[in-house]
């Protein structure tokens, strides 16, 4: 059984603190040992009694409750990571400029652990040159600055500063908490990710398609938008997926669609990532209205395929070509299964020289596993040879050890 982490929940005064209650439950449903700290202005919109209750510990404010016990030292050395969420521009101002002035900030003074900051604010208090500049120092202290959703706002505006979504917060929390760093290393890189499955039409209600749930696309724009790229997701169907923070998405249905809109948005992009589900047939012809049944024509009956382009063979080919950006990285994926002669790793071989992309993420679903081992979630492949192992995890987790390969290699 996986250890029981100490996560501290800290809650800023901003009308986003009741989504730190979904926050808190998420920690909790996992078995974590969850302790809230409000700021005292926090409590102004989620009471006290409600912390204390979902997270079954007892809640404080400020340094001068439980003296005895030292609970403005205690909590932050005995953290394994703090998390806080919403974090306003005043507590990020008061943190970066070390002020201990209640519980909160004091606990963030003492903290060695790892430390999230989900900021929420509206758009003109996140843009101020003193917040921005609060949040480049809390950065390059190492401290863990999440970019803030666009969308609406309390009232009628919207743009960048909603909080992220709770559930997008605790998964992000527990990937640093796994030891992998969401710093800036992306600034400035724009990066383009196809995700989810084609859907090739027969007709206008039927099509052929397949169950990929888009997950992996969108952990990976997910980290990437965290380190700082700029992202743009060609999306095909998916699962109900939240948009990740600052993000873009491109809606496709067919490979043709895919193929076009990746290489409209790969011309200047210095990533590009094919981890869609492309269908690799779709039919010869499609019915400009709904087939039937046991029709005479028996159009129903069999459906004649052809090819679809293999967009990330082409997307290498462009690249060469001159087509996309000098240098840019081409990432694709592969889900491969050993046979009596070859390993799942001899077919990823196979593929990274067939396809000519710079990394491939190959799935091992072989039932035995490659290295015997039932933690393996896969390897990665680089062009030049390397072979590293992707331990199992969250998609997240994947997707942060993916894009630390990138790292390498940009
Ligand atoms: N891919 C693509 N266009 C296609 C098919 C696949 O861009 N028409 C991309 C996928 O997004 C993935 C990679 O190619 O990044 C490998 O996909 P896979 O289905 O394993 O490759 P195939 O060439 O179809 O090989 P196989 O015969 O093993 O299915």
């Amino acid at each position: 059984m996986e250890r029981q982490s100490k996560i501290v929940v800290g809650v800023a005064g901003g009308i986003a603190a009741y989504k730190a209650c979904h926050l808190i439950r998420n920690f909790k449903e996992t078995g974590d040992d969850v302790w809230v700290v409000p700021t005292a202005s926090a409590l102004n919109f989620v009471g006290k009694a409600t912390f204390e209750a979902l997270s079954g510990n007892p809640v404080s404010t400020t340094v001068f409750e439980a003296v005895d016990e030292v609970r403005h030292v205690k909590i932050g050395q005995e953290a394994d990571l703090v998390v806080v969420a919403p974090a306003t521009a005043d507590f990020m101002a008061r943190v970066a400029a070390g002020r201990g002035d209640d519980l909160l900030s004091a606990t963030l003074l003492v903290a060695t652990c790892p430390v999230v900051l989900a900021p929420a604010m509206h758009t003109e208090m996140w843009l101020n040159p003193a917040t921005q500049a609060n949040v480049a120092t809390l950065r390059s202290r190492g401290i863990t600055v999440l970019e803030p959703a666009h969308g609406r706002l309390t009232g009628k505006d919207s743009g960048p500063g909603r909080l992220t979504e709770p559930e997008q917060i605790a998964e992000l929390a527990r990937t640093v908490l796994a030891g992998h760093r969401l710093d800036r290393t992306l600034e400035g890189k724009k990066v383009v990710i196809s995700a989810g499955g084609t859907q090739e039409a027969i007709d206008p209600v039927r099509y052929v398609g397949n169950r990929s749930s888009g997950k992996q696309g969108f952990a990976l724009a997910e980290i990437a938008a965290h380190k700082g790229a700029e992202v743009t997701i060609v999306a095909g169907a998916t699962d109900k997926l939240d948009c990740p923070s600052g993000a873009r998405i491109v809606k496709v249905v067919s490979a043709r669609e895919m193929r076009e809109a990746m290489l409209e948005h790969s011309a200047d992009a210095d990533v590009v990532i094919m981890a869609a589900a492309v269908a690799d047939y779709r039919p010869e012809t499609v019915a400009s209205s709904k087939l039937k049944k046991g029709a005479a024509d028996n159009q129903l009956d069999t459906i004649n395929l052809v090819e679809n382009p293999d967009i990330l063979r082409e997307l290498v080919a462009t690249r060469d070509g001159g087509g996309l950006k000098e240098g840019a990285k081409i990432v694709g994926f592969a889900a491969e299964t050993g046979d009596e002669t070859h390993s799942a790793l001899d077919f990823a071989r196979i593929k990274i020289q067939k396809k000519g992309c710079d990394l491939l993420m190959c799935n091992d679903v072989s039932e035995g596993k490659v290295f015997g081992k039932s933690s393996n979630e896969g390897f990665i492949l680089s062009k030049s040879g390397d072979v590293r192992e992707v331990t199992a995890g969250p998609k997240n987790e994947v997707a942060a050890q993916i894009i630390e390969a990138l790292e390498e290699i940009l």
